[in-house]
């Protein structure tokens, strides 16, 4: 890193998200310039195929002229507005009646925030105004599973199960807790199918709730597929035994789509993918192809009538953040979904999931490869030491690091998460793309199976 470069410049003043400080105080990081389709630029001209869409989240790419257009149009019409008081945006109108007729029918209403985090925040806050609206102020206790990633505010934190989102922050908080993670290959009993072991989680969840006692237990929230976990595909019939436990005991169900919202997993939403009927849905990331920060949170009819009523005695619903609504994200949101509408990204996403399927589980043979794994267009492939146990690589070895590094230097922006590195380009990846992209992992696979020895 040379004295007074960008990358130095950024180390001396930038607090970096998910970074070793210290490393980057010394190495300075990868500084992005520009984007053109599914490729990055960073200052020195190195281009990157960015096999992680960024944040699993520009599914139209990095440079979308639609985009830029829409945000140019709005700022010049109307540069902020906000929806406290009564008052609103007309393009935000525009964006919540969109937003309700392509969600499932049974969410009638949503409220916008600017994260993930944000829209799983106000999640929780909602889930606990509604159980004092419907008089039982014992129901609060809110429970995600080990693993499963919702965001870093402090309510948002402690439903993500995540160690390095909760050691030395003090979380947790009291009323949330987590049941097991639903990763097959990793915690299934020898032998056990799929499905007796999604039974055994099912009854896990029904355990802890009479632990617990069902009259204190609130929600459950779980991503439809975990992405920052590791890309973790629920076991087959998961869901379709864990709904049942959550109606049993009248716990409402959040479905975190911000990762699997709009195309990822094949359908519209995971939700579809996965048969799920949630209480709540938050949205994010897909919403404006992260375009423009903004996250939604959409919610049945029967939740909203309750929050109505409640406020109605305290006199006004008092939440909400200023950019709630904001009209300059909600005009790339806007445009952005009429771009998945145009091109019909669902159709689109289906045409590209064999070859990124196929080029995916072929890897599994590959042998650093204990398990390749995924759906739609999203996967991971994780290494491990010995294939026939699945014994992992001590940690210390930084396995998946180095080989996420040496994908960076061929030119391939992956994910590692532990030893599984990630996958899960822009949803508007070519043939010729997904080639490309398994190709570099191939090499990185490759070079770090030569250098280790395996
Ligand atoms: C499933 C899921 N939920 C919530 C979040 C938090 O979103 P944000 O980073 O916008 O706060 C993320 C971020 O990666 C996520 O993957």
């Amino acid at each position: 890193m040379l004295p007074n470069s960008i990358e130095a410049r950024d180390a001396a003043t930038q607090l970096h998200s998910y970074t070793n400080i210290s490393a980057l105080e010394k190495d300075g990081a990868l500084v992005i310039q520009r984007g053109e389709g599914v490729y990055v630029e960073d200052v020195h001209g190195k281009r990157y195929l960015d096999g992680m869409a960024g944040l699993w989240s520009a599914s139209l790419g990095f440079s979308e002229p639609r985009l830029a257009r829409a945000a140019e149009r709005q700022m010049s019409e109307l540069s902020f507005y906000h929806t406290f008081f009564g008052r609103s945006v007309k393009v935000t109108a525009e964006l919540s009646e969109k937003l309700v007729d392509i969600t499932p029918e049974h969410l009638t209403r949503v409220y916008f925030a600017n994260s993930g985090s944000e829209a799983n925040d106000t999640a929780v806050k909602l889930i606990w105004y509604y159980h004092n609206a419907i008089g039982k102020p014992e129901k609060k206790k809110i429970l995600s599973r080990q693993m499963g990633y919702h965001g870093v505010t402090v309510a948002s934190a402690s439903l993500t199960a995540i160690p390095i989102n909760q050691i030395a922050f003090d979380l947790p908080i009291e009323r949330i807790g987590h049941v097991s993670c639903p990763h097959h290959y990793r915690f299934a009993e020898p032998g056990e199918s799929e499905e007796d072991f999604a039974t055994r989680l099912a009854k896990e969840l029904e355990d802890r709730i009479l632990e617990e006692g069902p009259e204190t237990v609130a929600a459950f929230f779980a991503e439809p597929v975990m992405a920052a976990g590791g890309v973790i595909v629920p076991p087959r019939t998961y869901f379709d035994k864990i709904q049942p436990v959550l109606k049993k005991y009248d716990i409402l169900f959040v479905a975190d789509e911000v990762v699997c919202g709009f195309g990822r997993t094949g359908e519209l939403f995971g939700s579809a993918t996965y048969d799920l009927t949630p209480d709540f849905m938050t949205l994010a990331k897909g919403l404006s192809a992260s375009a423009a920060p903004i996250s939604a949170l959409m919610m049945s009819e029967k939740i909203h009538d309750a929050i109505r009523d409640q406020s109605n005695e305290i006199g006004v619903f008092g939440h909400g953040y200023t950019y709630s609504g904001h009209p300059l994200p909600a005009a790339v949101a806007l445009e952005t979904i009429k771009i998945y509408q145009e091109i019909d990204i669902v159709a689109r996403v289906k045409e590209r999931v064999p070859v990124f399927q196929q080029r995916l589980m072929a890897l599994g043979d590959h042998p650093l490869v204990g398990e390749a794994r995924g759906v739609g267009l999203i996967g991971a492939v994780e290494m491990v030491e010995d294939k026939a146990t699945k014994a992992p690589f001590d940690p210390k070895r930084g396995i998946g690091p180095r080989a996420n590094q040496t994908a960076l230097e061929h030119g391939l922006i992956l994910r590692a998460r532990g030893d599984a590195l990630t996958i899960c380009p822009p949803l508007i990846i070519s043939d010729r793309e997904v080639h490309e992209m398994f190709d570099k992992l191939t090499i990185a696979l490759d070079i770090t199976a030569s250098e280790i020895g395996a």
